[in-house]
């Protein structure tokens, strides 16, 4: 390793935008293309404690009860903060050191996840807030799909929906993440249309993380 910083690449949209498949394309093309230039893939929920913690929110396994045993779905501006000590957990285990060691970094996911998920339950100056310790990544990359066909992808997924993978809540979040961007704004931000084919949209990303690394 040179002793040159690496880079961190964000990857962002809705439930089914893609995100996870074109973060593995991206993952693959650089082994290949750019092999001088290690690359590692992470994923918020990450897979630290924090992370897992909110891997079982999400799929509903964790109810609360209150102190009168009355059960009540978790709280989630709770969950908005343990999104944002995932994050922080993240960045000091996995992301920064790694950059710090020369990788490209790719996340599936990051700040704007919480502006635009989260800001369904909480303003998103507090959540903007309470992410501020979060580095700002090299390049976001945003995969614009409408609500209906990321959650027709879902459900050709997997079994089962997760807390916000409903249509008029990815409707919300849709907008939010409009907001999100406008509210704060990355360095380089690369934004594609979702619904194109995976090959088109994997070309796309291409495109500006080569412009990012050179
Ligand atoms: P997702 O990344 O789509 O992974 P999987 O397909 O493995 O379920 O799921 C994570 C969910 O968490 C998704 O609905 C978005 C949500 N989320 C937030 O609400 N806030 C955040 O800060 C992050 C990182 C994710």
């Amino acid at each position: 390793m040179s002793g040159r910083r690496g880079f961190f690449v964000v990857f962002e949209g809705l439930d089914g935008a893609g995100t996870s498949t074109q973060v593995r394309l991206l993952a693959e093309r650089m082994r290949r293309e750019r092999p001088d230039l290690p690359v590692a893939v992470t994923a918020e929920p990450s897979t630290g404690p924090a992370g897992s913690l909110i891997r079982q929110v999400l799929k509903g396994r964790t109810t609360a009860v209150t102190a009168l045993g009355q059960p009540q779905p978790f709280d989630r501006r709770a969950l908005a903060l343990l999104f944002a000590a995932d994050r922080l957990d993240h960045v000091a285990c996995e992301i920064e050191p790694l950059v710090q060691a020369g990788w490209l970094v790719v996340s599936d996911r990051y700040v704007w996840s919480s502006l635009a998920y989260q800001s369904l339950d909480a303003p998103m100056e507090w959540i903007c807030q309470v992410n501020r310790f979060a580095p700002a990544p090299d390049l976001l990359v945003v995969l614009d799909v409408p609500a209906q066909v990321g959650l027709s992808r879902v459900d050709a997924s997997r079994p089962g929906r997760e807390i916000f993978e409903h249509e008029e809540t990815l409707g919300r979040v849709a907008d939010a993440y409009r907001q999100s961007l406008a509210t704060l704004p990355a360095t380089r931000t690369c934004v594609l249309a979702g619904d194109r084919p995976v090959e088109d949209v994997a070309e796309g990303v291409w495109a500006a993380v080569r412009e990012l690394i050179g």
